[in-house]
């Protein structure tokens, strides 16, 4: 994983905590190093402090202890208006009273820009979000989509260093997200805007981001690229949350550097890549993604353990088969094939012997 000195990072979080009531921490001890440029998301379960970590660092709302620095300076010391940030927050309204044109340009006159090139800057923020026909328009004349696509021209017209997005694309249809998705990030690596992006949607999460910082509980669990984060989760959180994942709890048999053999609760045995386990003993959830699990026997290690495994449903998605199993006592097991002009298709009710790479196969956290 990329490492960052706090000291060279232009957003810094150290040991950050957050109470609302002074008793319950919403944001616990949080450590975050983001360079110039990266689009970095935070993404986690409702309530795990997201917005939280937003709204402390546009300076509305004051850290309890720690610090938090914008470009080597602490920002107790920046007025939030000074801090030059763009901002779509989730409630973040548009002024009622102006007109969307005026509303993208209010930004640009406060920072004393000539009228052509406010009018050339506006025009081109709002054809990027599609609404370029809309500039006369106020506020209560628009639907809630709408107005959300404005906001987001609005927080990018003036091409700000760092901009703070809590799902701004959270009302829009999928097709409209998808189109935005891409803008968002084009444009942000286009001008080098730091980005840093709240959604608990995961696929927006892994396909938007440089690095993904995984919330539950006040707490980042993991931070990594994305395909860190979906191929090596760290924890049996990070896996769960992230991507679709199979489980099977049981307690660790033997373990060595790079593989461990766990007996589950069923009484089977099976290979595993020991990730957040200790020793012999400890109770483990191993976590094997459904298209990592092999239904073709010569594609395993000679001498792997197999589980039987019976079809309870197959279901046609077009690129891809999901079949549920019933696997070591569990109705829930899933795998995915590509749906290739030789792939079996399997009958609910038939027996079969499953297994996985060891190093596919993740004994984490119980
Ligand atoms: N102004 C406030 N006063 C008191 N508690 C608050 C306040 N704002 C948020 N909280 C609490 O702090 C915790 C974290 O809230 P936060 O808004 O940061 O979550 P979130 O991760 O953004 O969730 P969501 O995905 O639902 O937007 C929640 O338990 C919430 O109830
Ligand atoms: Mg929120």
């Amino acid at each position: 994983m990329q490492q960052v000195k706090n000291d060279e990072a232009f957003v810094a979080f150290e040991r950050v905590q957050k109470s609302y009531d002074g008793e319950t921490l919403v944001v616990k001890d949080l450590n975050l190093a983001i360079p110039k440029g990266e689009f970095l998301t935070l993404l986690g379960p409702s309530g795990s402090g997201k917005t939280t970590c937003l709204m402390m660092l546009a300076g509305f709302e004051t850290a309890t202890h720690g610090d938090i620095r914008l470009d080597g300076v602490s920002v107790n010391n920046i007025p939030p208006h000074k801090r030059g940030i763009g901002m779509v927050f989730q409630n973040y309204a548009l002024f009622p009273h102006m007109t969307v044109g005026e509303n993208l340009s209010f930004p640009l006159e406060v920072r004393k820009m000539g009228k052509s090139e406010r009018e050339a800057k506006v025009k081109r923020a709002l054809d990027m979000v599609q609404m370029g026909d809309f500039a006369a328009r106020r506020p209560a004349q628009m639907s809630g989509g709408q107005q959300q696509r404005v906001a987001l021209a609005r927080a990018l017209v003036f091409e700000p260093e760092l901009v703070l997005m809590d799902e701004p694309l959270g009302a829009l249809d999928k097709q409209l997200r998808e189109t935005l998705q891409f803008e968002i990030t084009n444009l942000a690596h286009q001008l080098g805007i730091t980005v840093v992006y709240v959604t608990h949607d995961q696929t927006e999460a892994l396909t938007m981001s440089d690095r993904v910082a995984v919330f539950n509980d006040g707490r980042i669990q993991q931070l990594a690229t994305p395909d860190d984060l979906y191929e090596r989760p760290q924890n049996s959180f990070v896996a769960q949350f992230i991507g679709e994942n199979n489980t099977l709890t049981g307690v660790v048999q033997d373990i060595s550097d790079k593989s461990c053999t766990v007996r589950l609760d069923s009484g089977d045995v099976i290979d595993a890549m020991p990730v957040n386990v200790g020793a012999v003993g400890d109770r483990t959830k191993v976590s094997i993604r459904p298209e990592r699990v092999e239904i073709d026997k010569t594609r395993l290690q000679p001498g792997a353990h197999t589980l039987k495994a019976e079809v309870l449903e197959f279901i046609y998605m077009g690129d891809i088969f999901r079949t549920r199993l019933r696997v070591a006592g569990m109705d829930d097991f899933v795998i995915k094939t590509r749906n290739a002009p030789d792939q079996v298709r399997l009958t609910p009710g038939t027996k079969i012997d499953i297994g996985w790479l060891a190093q596919d196969c993740r004994a984490l956290d119980a």
